[in-house]
């Protein structure tokens, strides 16, 4: 597929992102000129993938698609309960409604803003527990995604494992800048659940790029294949949520694991109300094909080598512009810390959203805040604090972008760079109560 991408002037662009309110997602697409708002989706599917789309099998019940997908997913992931959905959402809002309580606990290395949010919807509190390394955005720590495992056995402690009905870890962790999880952290958290007899689950949307970085940086698994680093990081869980917007390059699509078929059973009830037929979930034929497909292919390790390498090339030319962004590179995304790269600013006047829309005026280029936007308002009572840290995320579609237009996001930041002392802050004028950043309005301070 080519896509032809609509060039703007600095002019028109500042007009059209005041009419959308300086809120990135309230952009038409065909406005922008290199997208990086997110990963999810905007993959460039093979030519195996669209030649098994037109094999898709629409039956109701147990197309020949659904076990094609499910084979699929249960030899990669290894578990025995395959639920899908219309996309890892949905399979968190099944999850969670099943499992979590008003009072309960959920903790996570870093919950991504939908997790969070389903969480929250049903009364429970999702607890980060990012490792000591990840607060270092500098910190050249191979495995920042991490979870802390001394707080997480403190949790428990004074908590009681009663509250606590999953304890759950991203990989890569994506709200903290993609940073990935080691096998060991992976083998520690089990040990601690299954000690504590609470069920653990992984947040498996990049699982191939994680397993590249352990294949890449931890001691042991050098020659181990990434199907092998896959099922052994599963084989530690008790079931997974997983997005195959992601690592399986679909344009949508989802699934929920588990081993317990009680559960799943229950998972399955809701499934029937809110997303269809168990054999083929949220999902048309043709997209548990393409889904089936793109598992296998994320586990080529040539695309693996190319997909890290190619992060590591836009975070190694920021550096050498002295733009600060946070290392080591991780493998969707590239995380430009707007705190120093806007000193001036408060995180309340939200240092990322102005980044962000300063790169769309700039350069047409558009990204994400991670940060106080996103995470800094307390749905329970409106209050307003800080985020861990103010993160722009430019995350990189799979297969899509060259290194030209990869340059290009790279001249564009350097002009945003070199007159950064006049960039203002922004403030809030209008937000809804969950996930405000989709539909916020801003305005300049
Ligand atoms: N978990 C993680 C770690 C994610 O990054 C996402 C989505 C989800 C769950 C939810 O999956 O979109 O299929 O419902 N992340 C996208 C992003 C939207 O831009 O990072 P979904």
């Amino acid at each position: 597929m080519v896509e032809p991408i609509k060039l703007s002037t600095r002019e028109q662009r500042e007009r059209l992102i005041e009419t959308a309110h300086y809120n990135l997602f309230l952009l038409r697409a065909e406005d922008v000129i290199i997208d990086l708002l997110t990963d999810s989706g905007t993959s460039a599917m093979s030519a195996e993938a669209w030649g098994a789309m037109m094999r898709g099998d629409e039956s109701y019940a147990g197309a020949r698609s659904w076990y094609r997908f499910r084979d699929t997913v249960k030899d990669i992931f290894g578990f025995e309960q395959v639920i899908p959905t219309h996309q890892g959402r949905a399979a968190e809002h099944i999850l969670f409604g099943v499992t979590v309580k008003p009072d309960s606990i959920i903790p996570n290395n870093t919950h991504f803003d939908t997790t969070r949010a389903n969480i929250e919807f049903f009364g429970g509190k999702a607890i980060d527990l990012p490792c000591l390394e990840a607060d270092d955005l500098e910190s050249e720590y191979p495995f920042k995604g991490n979870m802390d495992i001394a707080a997480l056995e403190n949790l428990i402690v004074d908590e009681g494992s009663e509250r606590i009905p999953i304890i759950m870890v991203t990989v890569t962790n994506n709200s903290g800048g993609g940073q990935p999880v080691s096998m060991a952290n992976i083998r520690e958290i089990s040990r601690i659940a299954r000690g504590a007899n609470i069920p653990f689950y992984i947040d498996a949307c990049r699982f191939a790029e994680n397993g590249h970085f352990i294949k890449r940086r931890e001691p042991g698994y050098e020659n181990t294949s990434a199907a092998d680093i896959a099922r052994e990081m599963f084989s530690y869980a008790d079931g997974c949520t997983m997005s195959a917007k992601k690592d399986a390059f679909a344009n949508i699509g989802g699934f929920l694991c588990t081993n317990d078929a009680e559960l799943a059973q229950r998972e399955r009830n809701i499934l029937i109300l809110t997303e269809g037929f168990p054999t083929y979930g949220g999902l048309a034929g043709r997209d548990l094909e393409a889904i089936a497909v793109g598992l296998r292919e994320i586990l080529d390790e040539h695309y693996l080598d190319y997909r890290l390498l190619s992060t590591r090339y836009v975070v190694e030319h920021l550096r050498e512009l002295g733009i600060p962004v946070v290392v080591p590179a991780g493998g969707h995304a590239v995380y430009i810390d707007s705190r120093r790269f806007l000193p001036h600013l408060e995180p309340l006047q939200y240092p990322g959203q102005s980044l962000a829309v300063e790169l769309y005026v700039e350069a047409g280029v558009r990204g994400c805040e991670i940060g106080t936007v996103m995470f800094g308002a307390d749905p329970h009572n409106g209050d307003e604090r800080p985020a861990r840290h103010d993160l722009v995320r430019l995350a990189i579609p799979r297969r899509v972008y060259t290194q030209s237009h990869m340059d290009y996001v790279l001249e564009g930041l350097n002009l945003v760079w070199e007159r950064r002392s006049d960039i203002r802050g922004m403030r809030i004028v209008r937000a809804p109560k969950y996930l405000r950043h989709f539909t916020a309005e801003f305005d300049w301070i």
